[in-house]
């Protein structure tokens, strides 16, 4: 069965927008969790824009289904996932001026500094995942790097202009995930993945997780406007 990973970092971005209280991702993380995820996945960015250090460290002991930290190689949080110890960490490329994470990982030019990385996270018990396009250089170096997981970003088959270019980007998915099954890696998926383009998604060979974060917390806006304004109707007397 597939499992489904739920991205509460834009529930963390509405509270940033006030430096508040709310909306806690902590209490995100449970609601996703009753309704049925199977990942909670957070990334820590090195500006902090939206996850905070205190969210990873209460997640780690909230969370009772897998825990999955999206983040750069950067020093500082590095030693803050060494120390927290997420169930699994997803290697990702980080520029901070980048809206999301654009691209994948260049695995390619940098598999013995990866190969190092993912021993040191898997002798303190945790599953490596690298987030990669559907390329096989990036696929070969990711088992070379001898990474549990290749997470196959989807953003430009979700992205697709038309029916040809979505049907070309999803062949390279295919292919990636093939090519990486056969060399010992276990498969996700994530990026721009919604409600209309997930369902060809999980035709992928070999796939075992899905990651989304964008469309749901989108559409949990407006399945949950219209009782939020009677509430507050309520809650007022009016
Ligand atoms: N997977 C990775 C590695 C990501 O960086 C993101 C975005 O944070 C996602 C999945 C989720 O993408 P989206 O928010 O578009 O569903």
């Amino acid at each position: 069965m597939i499992k489904l990973g739920v991205n509460i970092d834009h529930v963390a971005t509405v509270r940033q927008a006030r430096r508040g209280r709310e909306p806690d991702p902590v209490w995100a993380a449970a609601v996703c969790e009753l309704a049925g995820a199977d990942i909670i996945t957070i990334h820590l960015r090195e500006d902090r824009r939206h996850i905070i250090d205190r969210d990873l460290e209460l997640l780690r002991q909230t969370v009772g289904v897998k825990l999955n930290l999206e983040m750069a190689l950067s020093d500082d949080i590095v030693s803050l996932a060494l120390k927290i110890k997420p169930d699994q960490v997803t290697l990702v490329p980080e520029r901070r001026e980048e809206v999301t994470t654009e691209g994948g990982l260049n695995a390619a030019d940098d598999v013995s500094r990866l190969k190092e990385s993912v021993k040191s996270f898997r002798d303190r018990g945790m599953l490596v995942s690298f987030f990669i396009d559907p390329d096989r250089r990036q696929v070969e170096a990711a088992a070379a790097a001898a990474a549990d997981f290749v997470e196959l970003h989807t953003g430009a088959y979700s992205g697709a202009a038309g029916d040809e270019e979505r049907e070309a980007e999803f062949h390279k998915l295919e292919e990636a995930a093939r090519l990486g099954a056969g060399s010992g890696l276990r498969i996700n998926a994530g990026h721009g993945l919604n409600y209309r383009n997930v369902r060809r998604i999980v035709t992928l060979p070999a796939l075992e997780e899905l990651h989304i974060g964008h469309s749901i917390v989108s559409r949990a806006v407006f399945t949950g406007l219209e009782k939020a304004v009677r509430e507050m109707r309520a809650a007022a007397g009016i």
